[in-house]
């Protein structure tokens, strides 16, 4: 990550100003209008303020970039966000080192000082982030941006907390990417284990079972899952108290398929591969406890992983399995790529077990997500309105959305067995509804919302905050600010 630090003036040669629709500019820009090469290119018109559009000019001192926000009355966070990810990806080609940035002069409604240089920061982080791990070649020589200041003018301490927070937000995010992007061969469980256990703070406690603790413990319908692949399942616990030691914590459950390839109901072959994303729930969970420790939010959480494959080995489950779950309750098994929800079923009910607050699980769960909502909003159930509504306000603000969809009683029907408590799939229709039920049936009465992260996890063509195509982090952004409202204090950060 590169470095962005606050100013209050000018820091470096190059300089980056709004320029509004119109051909308008804000006070920094006003300050250097009288110089006669800035005054005439703004009198030439090329650049009339388009939303994104750059074109730099050279003073005799430095060089100053314009960068087009478009109409200020649209201009909104995620708009701020993505045009300084426009900007570092441009100084980033353009070879620069070093730049100030005078974006914080931008009016949003209803934004702070402090949401504008946390949407600033995490633009420019998000949307700097590579992942080249796997590329021996060496690159052609360039001089990569390596810091930027954000030039305020206003609270100086408020935005170095924002930026604090941001730099969490966008590690934490990162971590999730990262994780996503390894192939499986490399993120296996056991090495989701690991990373989970390198996160260290002193008031998280990780623990970590292999297959014989997972045995043990009677976590059978994660098991039944791994029985077609030949490497060993994990079951992730971290436990982050934050705050007093008897305020119950709220859980996170991650689905975490380490590569998903169907089991006996076999995939097709074509686009086979994005399913080394399907741990991608799991990856939100430990980017949000590396986003919350680093931010050392008064808050505790309960973070809960199981990681398997999903594959055709000669023991793997087989359709019209019977598996009694770790809760008890009986398990048909009608296709074995409805998996997902099948080891979440361990996982939800042992979160339930530990009497959270609330529980929220992060799912790449359905395909049929992905066809109802693509890749702009991640799938919302579940039984809480109040976790809902957090939910739906936060995505909102983080532009990382959610969308719901309803769980009827009715659609429970479509999960009911002949000869069994339940069927894991409910056919075709509503398939996306039909796994929560699915899943509601592990959580007991505790308060719970479910994210369907299958359509917004990973994105092969990226976006301007997510340009490498592949895991973007999503649910990080969504939950450490629905968690900031819930504490409804300013964090403290480390
Ligand atoms: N991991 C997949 C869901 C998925 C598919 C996510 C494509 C993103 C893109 C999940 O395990 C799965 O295979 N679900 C099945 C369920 C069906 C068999 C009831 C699906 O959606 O097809
Ligand atoms: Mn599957
Ligand atoms: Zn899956």
């Amino acid at each position: 990550m590169i470095q962005i630090s606050i100013a209050t003036n000018q820091q470096s040669s190059v300089s980056v100003f709004p320029l509004l629709d119109g051909s308008k500019l804000t006070s920094s820009g006003e300050s250097i209008k009288s110089d006669s090469v800035v005054a005439n290119f703004l009198a030439a018109g090329e650049h009339q303020g388009k939303y994104g559009a750059m074109r730099s000019v050279y003073l005799n001192d430095g060089r100053a970039m314009f960068v087009g926000t478009g109409e200020t009355s649209k201009l909104n966070l995620h708009k701020l966000r993505t045009l300084a990810a426009k900007v570092g990806a441009k100084l980033n080609k353009n070879n620069v080192e070093q730049a100030d940035i005078y974006l914080t002069e931008l009016e949003i409604t209803n934004a702070s000082l402090a949401d504008k240089v946390q949407a600033i920061a995490e633009g420019l982080w998000l949307g700097l982030y590579t992942f080249d791990t796997y590329q021996t070649q060496e690159k052609e020589a360039k001089t990569e941006l390596a810091s930027i200041n954000i030039i305020v003018d206003g609270n100086v301490s408020e935005a170095k907390q924002a930026l604090m927070a941001a730099q969490a937000i966008a590690s934490g995010t990162i971590f999730a990417r990262d994780l996503g992007n390894h192939p499986g061969n490399i993120c296996t469980p056991e090495y989701l284990g690991d990373q989970a256990e390198a996160l260290l703070h002193p008031k998280l406690k990780t623990t970590v079972l292999d297959k014989a603790a997972i045995e043990k413990a009677g976590f059978t319908a994660l098991l039944a899952v791994n029985q077609g692949s030949d490497i060993e399942p994990r079951f992730i616990v971290m436990e982050y108290n934050g705050a007093n030691n008897d305020d119950a914590p709220i859980a996170l459950v991650g689905k975490g398929l380490t590569f998903d390839a169907g089991g006996i109901s076999i995939k097709p072959a074509g686009q086979m591969d994005e399913m080394k994303f399907d741990m991608c729930g799991s990856a939100a969970v430990l980017g949000i406890f590396k986003a919350v420790t680093e931010m050392n939010l008064p808050i505790n959480l309960l973070g809960v992983i199981p990681s398997t494959e999903n594959l055709l080995g000669g023991s793997a489950y087989k359709p019209g399995d019977i598996i009694t779950s770790y809760k008890g309750i009986t398990i048909e098994i009608l296709n074995t790529d409805a998996e997902g929800r099948v080891i979440l079923s361990d996982a939800l009910a042992y979160a339930a077990e530990q009497k959270p607050a609330e529980i929220i699980d992060f799912a790449t769960l359905t395909g049929a997500c992905v066809i109802a909502l693509g890749g702009q909003a991640t799938g919302l159930m579940g039984t809480s309105d109040d976790i809902k509504q957090g939910l739906i306000t936060s995505g909102q603000k983080t532009h990382d959305r959610v969308w719901e969809m309803p769980m009827f009683e009715e659609y429970q029907e479509q999960i009911k067995s002949k000869i069994a408590d339940i069927k894991n799939t409910g056919g075709r229709e509503a398939g996306t509804i039909t796994a929560a039920c699915f899943l509601s049936r592990f959580v007991d009465d505790i308060p719970w919302a479910h994210l369907d992260i299958a359509g917004t996890a990973w994105n092969m063509k990226g976006t301007d905050i997510s340009p490498v195509g592949g895991a973007t982090g999503a649910s990080v952004r969504l939950i450490v600010d629905y968690l900031r409202n819930k504490i409804e204090i300013n964090p403290t950060v480390s």
